[in-house]
């Protein structure tokens, strides 16, 4: 009997795998789920700047600039780097801005392709969007842990020991701490183990986790408040970095302008791609703006540009005190490489700043790509892809608690356990797959859907987004040309989202689909025996 059931769920499966989700359906539910709708365009801006300036521009950017004999990157073409990575994001953008005044409803690019492509593809863009955002987020907070550590040492003469040198197992995943004591010369006896399970846990990143997950049930207006704050005080000392070191920049610095060729610009775009991630979850909030038509675009949009501006000084300034086509490059310069070159010409105090204003900005990223996770797996339980329990506020806040405090602990575990270069990597696959199907949903849902009013409207379409397609793709399989980890991961977590959407997504809503049918066939018979 249940086999029977079973065949019939399967049936015209192509058919039911491509249903697509009527964009009116769409924001018929959303004006029912009861988001307070707190965030105007400058909220929008300073989420926006909050979400994408974090360890990309304080960390990632060494390693881009890095063009020396070892180094794969661009050197002083880092400028140029950066603007290939702007173009790859802004085409997206514009992209994004179309469908959020469009369909200004809680899920981001998940919510477009379902408009667009049907099902199938919605879930996998969902599922994809978590390494975005969740696996993206395990990075970032693995690395303001290192931050944090870095600058609890500067204060080793105050600070008791067991803070400034806690063991290893409580400040690191268990595979860094493996690595870490190996080069300590160290045995990995001192790892405490539990039923024979070595137990390495990171604290410090599991504390600011604990930290975020609860400012976001209290709410999204307090979110954006807390935003603003770390939002001036990155931009104050990334401000600071560009005045003071302009004093030290040496043009000599940059000749050679691009030493690895255009090969070391191109795999600089792709490094500091993880510097822009971040405006897109903008769109993941539009049921809680007060005028999402005109404010996301603003918002996604002049986040964007804020950021590119404050990027390309950055750079600037970097590659023109610090000889970054040098062939030996120093680790402290591709750790955090604002304050290293700060330390570098003796402006020690600023160095100390800019490792305030890195926590600060890495928290802030935090925030948002967590806000963001929850917000689509919010959308996705809507549409009975997961339990209906994660759509659940909170009586208080309106928040969607459960699913914030899930995130909160999924990724507790993830800060354990997960790779972090891995992790940061895969973090930019599926950004580039998502922002991908972003541009090619606009150009199918102006097929389809010609009539639907467009608040906003892509330039020069098809042009742009085919550019978006062209710059995002080509970036991606350029990376891919190094087979690394990541590359061989990602098609395995696209594998565990199929097996979890045929098991669990598919089949929920074609049971739903049946008890519809067969709800109304039962009112129908009613009327006519009446
Ligand atoms: N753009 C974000 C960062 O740089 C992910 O941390």
């Amino acid at each position: 009997m249940e086999n029977e059931q079973n065949k019939g769920l399967f049936s015209n499966f192509f058919r039911k795998i491509l249903t697509r989700k009527n964009p009116d359906e769409m924001l018929a539910d959303a004006s029912k789920a009861g988001f307070q709708k707190t965030l105007g365009a400058i909220d929008l801006i300073i989420l926006g700047i909050g979400a994408i300036i974090g360890s990309g521009i304080f960390a990632v950017v060494g390693i881009a600039a890095a063009g020396g004999n070892e180094s794969l990157g661009a050197g002083p073409g880092l400028v140029v780097s950066m603007i290939i990575a702007t173009f790859a994001c802004i085409f997206s953008a514009l992209c994004y801005s179309e469908f959020a005044t469009m369909i200004p409803v809680a899920g981001g690019a998940y919510t477009y392709t379902f408009a667009t492509l049907g099902e199938f593809a919605a879930w996998m863009v969902g599922w994809v969007l978590m390494l975005e955002y969740a696996v993206g987020y395990v990075a970032v907070a693995c690395a303001w842990s290192n931050h944090f550590m870095q600058f609890v040492k500067g204060f080793s003469a105050y600070l008791p020991n067991w803070l400034v040198n806690p063991p290893i197992w409580l400040i690191s995943d268990y595979k860094n701490a493996v690595i870490q004591l190996n080069a300590l010369g160290q045995t990995t006896a001192s790892i405490p183990h539990i039923f024979g399970i070595p137990i390495s846990i990171n604290l410090p990143a599991c504390i600011i986790v604990a930290i975020i997950t609860s400012i976001l049930v209290k709410g999204t207006k307090d979110s954006t408040k807390m935003a603003t704050i770390m939002v001036a005080v990155k931009l104050a000392v990334i401000g600071l970095f560009v005045l003071v070191g302009a004093f030290y920049v040496k043009p000599e610095n940059w000749v050679p302008f691009a030493p690895n060729g255009m090969s070391g610009i191109f795999m600089g775009a792709f490094i500091i791609f993880f510097a822009y991630i971040g405006f897109d979850a903008l769109a993941t909030a539009a049921e809680e703006c007060k005028n999402p038509q005109k404010d996301l675009p603003i918002g996604i949009i002049g986040s964007l540009i804020a950021t590119t501006v404050v990027y390309v000084a950055v750079a600037l300034v970097l590659t023109g005190v610090y000889c970054t086509s040098s062939p030996n490059i120093d680790p402290g310069f591709l750790k955090a490489p604002m304050a290293y070159v700060m330390c570098m010409v003796h402006q020690d105090w600023a160095a100390g700043l800019i490792s305030i204003g890195s926590l600060a900005g890495l928290t802030s990223v935090l925030l948002v790509l967590q806000l963001a996770s929850t917000r689509i797996l919010y959308a996705m339980s809507r549409d009975n892809f997961l339990p209906s329990v994660f759509q659940k506020l909170h009586p208080k806040y309106s928040t969607p608690h459960v699913l914030t405090l899930l995130v909160g602990v999924v990724c507790m575990i993830g800060t354990m356990t997960l790779d972090l270069d891995v992790a940061a990597q895969l973090c930019n696959f599926g950004t580039f797959t998502s922002f991908i199907i972003v541009c090619v949903a606009v150009l199918i849902l102006r097929k389809i859907d010609p009539d639907r009013p467009r608040p906003f409207k892509v330039p020069c379409s098809p042009l742009f987004p085919s550019l978006g397609i062209a710059f995002c793709g080509g970036l991606m399989l350029y990376s891919m040309k190094s087979l690394t980890a990541s590359a061989l991961m990602f098609p395995v977590w696209l594998l565990i989202g199929l097996g979890i959407y045929l098991q669990y997504g598919y089949v929920k809503n074609r049971k739903i689909e049946i008890n519809k049918l067969n709800s109304t066939n039962k009112d129908e018979k009613e009327l006519i025996t009446k």
